[in-house]
């Protein structure tokens, strides 16, 4: 590169921000469309992990933590995320997280202290939902959001994030993140989305 010579990268910008107000139907919709549109030139899972973790906590109101945990053996470990410091390894089964992805079914915690076994990582948590990820009936992960709020989240909201949590699945190759191994799969009783 000369000097003086400026390289341009095509950079679309997002402006995510919850309207005060608004339907919940509207924002995850409105959600969705900025997903599948940041998502749609590029199939690294870790980047798109990455994006959709920031877009979800600068879009949705009253959060504290947002991001991914994905298999690797038997266990759940640390993914990209928005939020203060997490534990990085979680059991199949164990928590809010390992347990929805036990179960592949979505978990709404209105009280995290009335989930027995539930992980505290960040003190100021006071309600969850984690959305487990199964891709090509191959469970890979889950989406975990937290907030400082009791009671913050709703069937609604268990709905919107399924739905772009399948926007994130296939959008994304996770080959590289998630490895292939029979382990973590044993509770393969069927999927609940595939993509
Ligand atoms: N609370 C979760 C652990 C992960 S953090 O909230 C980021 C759980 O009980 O599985």
């Amino acid at each position: 590169m000369g000097v003086g010579q400026i390289y341009t990268v095509p950079i679309r910008m997002f402006v995510v921000q919850p309207t005060p107000g608004a339907a919940k139907a509207d924002l995850y919709r409105e959600l969705a469309t900025q997903l599948a549109a940041l998502l749609a030139d590029e199939r690294h899972g870790l980047a798109n992990a990455a994006n959709t973790a920031a877009l979800l906590h600068q879009g949705l109101p009253d959060l504290n933590w947002a991001g991914f945990y994905f298999v690797v053996d038997d266990e759940l470990v640390l993914g990209p995320f928005q939020g203060k410091v997490a534990c990085v390894r979680i059991a199949l089964g164990r928590g809010v997280c390992g347990t929805a992805a036990q179960r592949r079914e979505t978990i709404v915690v209105p009280d995290i202290e009335k989930f027995p076994g539930h992980i505290a990582c960040d003190h100021a948590s006071r309600s969850e939902v984690v959305v487990p990820l199964v891709q090509h009936g191959r469970l890979v992960g889950v989406l975990d959001l937290d907030s400082p709020s009791p009671a913050r989240f709703d069937a609604e909201d268990a709905k919107g994030l399924e739905t772009l949590a399948e926007i994130f699945l296939r959008s994304s190759d996770l080959g590289g993140l998630v490895p292939t191994s029979t382990k973590g799969q044993k509770h393969d009783v069927g999927s609940n989305r595939t993509s």
